[in-house]
């Protein structure tokens, strides 16, 4: 099996999740221009897209629906060609540019009984990350996402919070439900946003590494205002240096 780096951002709503998934992406561009790189929206509220500045046409979730509409109208046979070509179909979904390619997940279970067809596309998903050396996923708010497995193996887990007791408190129960699964190799903190130097002083993560703390950003803040492309964000502002940090510690860069 191929040693494909599968790294997700999770935590509470808000905490920089989309902005540190977008800026992961580029500072992988950067540090390994030849590499095979897909990124993963897996929020469906879809917001990495726009950080990444892509155009989103189809979810995997409208292939999903299009399967469950086949079976609902009672065509069979149809609903194993369309298994049979699911792959397929998935990769049509991906959005290529030149440094990088693109999914976006949509809602991946929604409530129903579909769970086999879910899982199938779990698992496609899953096989196609193979074609890739990395893969970057942008989780959605809490734990949800998580329980729901969207991917069986994530590597690389990065927990992402603000200096609140909520967003820590958050990332712990977040980390211990993946410890339980058994979800990834190496896990550890970012504490984002931060102002001063006294909140930083104050913030306890408990047992959690801290990767790294990133300091409220402004030219970040701006970027986003204005919904530009994270990828064209200066190279030497905090938020990005304070991001190859915490990389470089989990192994990633
Ligand atoms: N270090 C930072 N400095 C300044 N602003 C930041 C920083 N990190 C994130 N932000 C801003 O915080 C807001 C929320 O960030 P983002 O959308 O990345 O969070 P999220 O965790 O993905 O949110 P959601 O849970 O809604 O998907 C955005 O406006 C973003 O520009
Ligand atoms: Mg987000």
């Amino acid at each position: 099996m191929k040693d494909t780096k599968v790294i997700a951002f999770s935590g509470k709503g808000g905490v920089g999740k989309t902005s540190l998934a977008a800026l992961t992406v580029r500072l992988l561009i950067d540090a390994f221009p030849e590499a095979r790189i897909l990124a993963i929206d897996a929020d469906p509220a879809v917001g990495l897209s726009t950080a990444l500045g892509v155009v989103v046409t189809h979810t995997v979730d409208d292939v999903r629906k299009k399967f469950v509409e086949t079976v609902e109208k009672g065509k069979k046979q149809e609903a194993i060609t369309f298994l049979n070509e699911a792959h397929y179909e998935i990769t049509d979904s991906i959005v290529e540019t030149e440094n990088f390619a693109f999914l976006a997940i949509g809602r991946p279970e929604n409530a129903g009984c579909y769970c086999s067809v879910n899982s199938f596309l779990k698992e496609t998903i899953s096989a196609l990350t193979e074609d890739f050396d990395y893969v970057v996923i942008d989780g959605e708010a809490g734990v949800e996402q998580v329980n729901r497995r969207v991917m069986e193996k994530v590597t690389h887990l990065i927990l992402v919070s603000d200096a609140s007791k909520k967003g820590i408190g958050v990332i712990h129960t977040i980390r211990d439900v993946a410890k339980h699964l058994g979800m990834y190799n190496q896990t550890g903190a970012i504490i984002n946003r931060i102002k001063n130097e006294t909140i930083k002083q104050l913030v306890d993560t408990g047992d959690i590494d801290v990767l790294n703390y990133i300091p409220e950003d402004e030219a970040l803040s701006l970027m986003d205002v204005q919904g530009q492309c994270l990828l064209k964000l200066n190279a030497t502002t905090p938020a990005i240096q304070g991001l190859r940090e915490a990389l470089i510690q989990i192994n990633v860069i």
